[in-house]
């Protein structure tokens, strides 16, 4: 077999059962694998793509002060920590000026790392098969077709309806889980105790869940965002998020010496009718200044280039049976305010200490409670997102009144310690869980 990348390695069984099924090793799937080890619960994750592809795909980068920690809890901080650059807050450009929001100080001391989904995810990666045993192994290019045997019935699930979705022969209440893929041109099967669909947006997973039981509830935007990555050192020390009558703009960064940069843009819009030059004008007509109106951006090469569409969606519940669902296989956020990614990572140390906890106790109380736990703080985040969003996007039909409105709110949190405590809250992570010490993580390193 190879590891994805083509390099022969040595060959490895091929797992016929397990007690967790992984669908997806995205951030969500390869971080649920790794603290599920820890637990000394066996799992397999299948990922569809080879490990090059999943390695450079361009995504998030802004972690929450509760999403480092579970990566170093999970022994996949070492570079973060290294290679990270640590945030005490963003800048809000608007009206022509510009306003630090302070996360310390308005957030309980908390601050946010910059470090690249790609880099987390080759971290999770090259840790996991280092440590790979035949008991937690992962599979690249291996692609589920179809989920089976989840529906509850058995000891310790609740509810009590039949999945709509199972194959003849299969979905008997009584069968066991199975994940149905391809891998390496035979078609097998994989045997579960549970599955977690860790499958993205456009995976498998949440149409196992049977319509009578679930339910999407979705919003889509009427913009894009045109992303770009780019040689050059940041022009800023914090992220920027701008508001301007020329529509939204974000600088964030990568490193010391290199930028991603994203603009509003139509849907529907082609990168190629983005040259280099009309991405740098249009992101410096976007920050301008009026204090400081020779404020430009550190300009370089362009080396990646992509529009993204924007898209809220919350299916409910996100647990029947023996699947869970977590991450974007659940629910989508549009990236103002980038949670995405660290409410994939939120869903998963959630449902890992519910594993554990089940393990060492017999107990399904925290895997009963996962989903209702899990949605009370999506919805949340749900909402800040869009709050985020609609402050800070300009309308293709947007009158000046809604602009107004923007900027009235805008002014708000810069006057108001209040309303910059609320942004702050949101922005730099609320807790895991509702209750006593929001906003605490627990420190303990796992064993
Ligand atoms: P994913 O990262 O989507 O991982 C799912 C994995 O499952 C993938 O590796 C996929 O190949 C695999 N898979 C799918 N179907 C199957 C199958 N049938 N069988 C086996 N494997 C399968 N968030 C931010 O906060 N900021 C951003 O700037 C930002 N930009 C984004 C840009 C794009 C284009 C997208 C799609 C998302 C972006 N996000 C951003 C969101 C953030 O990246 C996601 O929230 C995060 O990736 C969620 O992780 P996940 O593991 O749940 O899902
Ligand atoms: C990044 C993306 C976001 O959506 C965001 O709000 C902040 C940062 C990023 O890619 O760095």
């Amino acid at each position: 077999m190879t590891d994805g990348t083509g390099t022969a390695s040595a060959p490895v069984r091929i797992p016929e059962e397990t007690t967790v099924g992984i669908i997806g090793g995205g951030p969500a799937g390869l971080l649920l694998a790794r603290l599920l080890h820890h637990s000394g619960i066996g799992s397999v994750v299948l990922e569809s793509r080879d490990r090059a592809y999943a390695e450079q795909r361009q995504r998030a980068g802004m972690l929450e002060q509760t999403t480092v920690d579970v990566l170093r809890r999970c022994g996949a901080g070492a570079r973060m920590d290294r290679e990270g650059l640590v945030h005490d807050g963003i800048e809000l450009r608007f009206g022509g000026r510009s306003q630090h929001i302070d996360f310390p100080t308005l957030a309980d001391g908390r601050r946010v790392t910059i470090y690249a989904q790609t880099e987390i995810v080759k971290d999770l990666i090259s840790l996991h098969l280092s440590q790979m045993s035949d008991s937690a192994p992962l599979l690249f290019g291996a692609e589920v077709h179809s989920v089976t045997g989840i529906a509850p019935g058995a000891a310790g699930e609740d509810g009590d309806t039949q999945s709509e979705g199972e194959e003849a022969g299969a979905g008997t209440a009584s069968a066991r889980p199975a994940l149905h893929y391809s891998y390496e041109g035979r078609e097998r099967t994989l045997l579960c105790d549970f599955v977690v669909g860790c499958d993205g947006s456009h995976g498998v997973s949440r149409s196992a869940l049977p319509t009578s039981v679930a339910h999407t509830y979705e919003r889509d935007y009427p913009y894009s965002w045109l992303g770009v990555l780019a040689d050059a050192p940041p022009s800023c020390e914090e992220l920027i998020y701008a508001h301007s009558p020329r529509g939204f703009a974000l600088h964030s960064m990568r490193s010391p010496t290199v930028s991603r940069l994203y603009l509003q843009v139509p849907n529907g819009t082609d990168p190629e009718a983005w040259p280099e030059e009309r991405v740098w004008d249009e992101l410096d007509a976007r920050f301008a200044l009026e204090s400081d109106p020779d404020w430009k951006l550190h300009r370089g090469p362009i080396t990646s280039k992509s529009v993204l569409p924007m898209r809220s969606s919350v299916t409910e519940p996100m647990r029947y049976g023996r699947l869970f669902v977590a991450g974007d296989a659940a629910h989508i956020v549009p990236p103002t305010g980038a949670k995405g990614l660290n409410l994939a990572v939120a869903d998963i140390a959630v449902l890992a200490d519910a594993f554990a906890s089940f393990r060492a106790t017999g107990d399904t109380g925290a895997l009963d409670a996962y989903s209702g736990n899990r949605l009370r703080r999506v919805w949340r985040a749900e909402h800040f997102s869009y709050f985020m969003t609609t402050t800070l996007h300009t309308s293709p039909d947007q009158s000046p009144f809604d602009t107004r409105l923007q900027l009235a709110q805008l002014e708000r949190i810069a006057s108001s310690r209040a309303a910059a405590t609320e942004l702050a809250e949101n922005y730099a992570g609320l807790a895991l869980l509702d209750g006593p010490g929001e906003g605490a993580t627990d420190p303990r390193p796992f064993s």
